[in-house]
């Protein structure tokens, strides 16, 4: 897909991942409609890029229709071209600790949310022969991570969504990519209140995410890895997953 003039919404647009990738969408010719909450944040990262701010809650019932509408309203005429599900968010620790509303919340920003925006705005690009739809999945989402049991459930079903909506829309000029970032150093770990821990793998910058992310819409790519050596772990998983669970048992 051919970038520049473009459109593109872009929802967690207001740290990490999200605002990185407004920033490479800037750099490559495009318009970002930046979505998150912390109104601050928001207007800053438009401020840099060019782009506009419109906050939206999207763990409410009708935040999703809201902000399709705001966005769809300042986009003008020729609708948005780019949707990028981005925003997300995590929680860790032992199930019996995660309290219903958690857990709720949880599904209705990595989830619910994706879906009610996609059915809201896809439809549009179908009919005008041209878009391209982009879902943040995670790791977590291709094999299952221990202490993660909802978050990785989350970001599996929106793994499956991708896959079939991306059948629905073959040769209607909609194109479909799903980014599975590893460890990506942003204010995830701090936002779901418990840091990383571990020492390997390293945390990879943003802007990793963000390159490849413009690069699969670029080349329509499919499903993008980063970095692409977490590939092997999501193979390994879905050829042996009896010697994958062994695997993780020992090193987590
Ligand atoms: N960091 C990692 O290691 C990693 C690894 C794999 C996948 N991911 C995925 O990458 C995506 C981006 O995460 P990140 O690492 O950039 O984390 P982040 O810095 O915490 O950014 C999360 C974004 O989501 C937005 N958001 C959270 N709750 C929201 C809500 N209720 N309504 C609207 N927006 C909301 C936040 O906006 P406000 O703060 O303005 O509300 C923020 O812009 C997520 O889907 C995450 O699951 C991250």
């Amino acid at each position: 897909m051919q970038l520049s003039g473009t459109v593109a919404l872009v929802t967690g647009g207001s740290s990490g991942i999200g605002a990185a990738t407004a920033r490479a969408l800037a750099t490559a010719g495009v318009r970002p409609l930046l979505a998150g909450r912390d109104p601050g944040r928001l207007q800053a990262v438009a401020r840099e890029t060019g782009g506009l701010a419109l906050a939206a809650d999207l763990a409410t019932a009708d935040g999703p229709a809201v902000l399709a509408e705001a966005a769809t309203q300042a986009a003008g005429p020729d609708g948005i071209d780019v949707l990028i599900n981005n925003a997300g968010i995590g929680w860790a620790g032992p199930i019996e600790q995660m309290t219903a509303e958690q857990a709720a919340n949880l599904i209705a920003v990595d989830l619910t949310a994706p879906i009610q925006l996609t059915r809201l705005l896809v439809p549009g690009m179908a009919a005008r022969g041209h878009g391209h739809v982009v879902f943040v999945s995670s790791i977590a989402g291709a094999t299952g991570v221990r202490g993660e049991a909802v978050y990785s459930a989350a970001k599996a079903g929106l793994g499956c969504f991708a896959e079939s909506l991306a059948s629905e829309l073959a040769g209607r000029g909609v194109g479909v990519s799903v980014i599975v970032p590893g460890v990506i150093d942003t204010p995830f770990f701090e936002h779901r209140g418990r840091p990383y821990d571990r020492r390997r793998p390293a945390p990879l910058p943003a802007q990793r995410v963000a390159h490849a992310l413009v690069r699969a819409i670029e080349r329509e790519q499919g499903m993008v890895f980063v970095p692409r050596w977490m590939r092997l772990p999501a193979w390994l998983h879905g050829a042996l997953p009896g010697t994958y669970r062994r695997l993780a048992g020992r090193f987590g």
